[in-house]
C-alpha cells in the first residue's frame, strides 16, 4: 500500500513569541520537526514523505533533509495551514492510496495512532485522532460573558494524525476551495463532502507545541516516554 505522509510546518509561530519558528526549537536537545519525523518513519508504513516548510525556509530546509532518508520531498507552505497541506498534496506521487496529514508540531505521535488510524481510514475512508472533552464548555460572548454551557456529551478535541483515502482528500480540497472554504483540519473539508469521518482515540500526551509553556510540558513528556 502506497502511504504518503504530509507534515505541515509552515507557520511562523507567532503565539511561541519566539524569533525562530517553533517547529525548530529543541525539545530534549532535538528539534521539535525532527522528533516527529523520526516517529513517522519509526512507523515503518509511510512510503512517501513530504515536509511543508515556510517559504524563506525552503533551500535551508532542502539542504539539511533532501539526502537523509527520513523525507522524500521539501515543499514552500502557503499563507494559511490547510493551503500548506494542499501544496504538500499537490506534490504527493501518483498512485498514492492512503494520506496522512500530521501537524510538524505533534511529536508525540505514536506508531500504535499512525497504524490504528491509517486502519480505520483504509476501512472508513477518513480517520481522525481525537481525545473526548472532559472540561465543562461555555460559549462565551466578546465581554467575557457567558452565554451558555455546551453539552460536553459527544464533544471530542481534536488531534493529528488525521488519514484519508486519497480520492477522498482530493475532492474535498477541490470542493473547499472552488467554494472559498478554509478549514482547521482536513476533517472538516471531508466532512462537509458529506462523507464519514471515524474517531481514532489519541492521546493527551500528543500535545501540539504551540506556547512557551508547552515546551516544559513537551519536556517532561518526552522524559515519560524516554522512560527517566
Ligand atoms: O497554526 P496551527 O497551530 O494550526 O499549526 C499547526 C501546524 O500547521 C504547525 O505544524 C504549523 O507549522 C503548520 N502550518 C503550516 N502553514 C501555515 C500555518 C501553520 O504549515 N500557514
Amino acid at each position: 500500500m502506497k502511504v504518503a505522509a504530509i507534515i505541515p510546518a509552515a507557520g511562523q509561530g507567532v503565539r511561541m513569541k519566539s524569533p525562530v519558528p517553533k517547529q525548530f526549537l529543541n525539545l530534549g536537545g532535538k528539534p521539535i520537526l525532527r522528533l516527529t519525523l523520526e516517529a513517522l518513519a519509526g512507523s515503518g508504513i509511510v512510503t512517501d514523505l513530504v515536509l511543508v516548510v515556510p517559504p524563506g525556509e525552503l533551500e535551508a530546509v532542502r539542504r539539511e533533509w533532501e539526502k537523509s532518508s527520513l523525507v522524500s520531498r521539501v515543499v514552500a507552505g502557503g499563507e494559511k495551514r490547510q493551503d500548506s497541506v494542499y501544496n504538500g498534496f499537490r506534490s504527493l506521487s501518483p498512485g498514492t492510496e492512503i494520506v496522512i496529514v500530521h501537524d510538524g508540531v505533534r511529536p508525540f505521535i505514536t506508531g500504535e495512532m499512525i497504524h490504528a488510524s491509517v486502519e480505520a481510514a483504509v476501512n472508513t475512508g477518513a480517520a481522525i485522532v481525537a481525545t473526548p472533552v472532559s472540561d465543562t464548555v461555555k460559549r462565551v460572548n466578546g465581554q467575557g460573558i457567558i452565554e451558555q454551557t455546551v453539552e460536553r456529551e459527544g464533544l471530542w478535541r481534536v488531534q493529528t494524525p488525521q488519514v484519508f483515502r486519497y480520492d477522498i482528500l482530493k475532492r474535498a480540497f477541490e470542493k473547499a476551495y472552488s467554494e472559498s472554504f478554509y478549514g482547521t483540519d482536513e476533517g472538516s473539508l471531508v466532512e462537509r463532502l458529506g462523507e464519514k469521518v471515524q474517531i481514532v482515540p489519541g492521546s493527551e500526551f500528543n500535545i501540539k507545541i504551540t506556547r512557551r509553556e508547552d515546551l516544559f510540558l513537551g519536556e517532561s513528556i518526552l522524559r515519560f516516554y524516554q522512560g527517566s
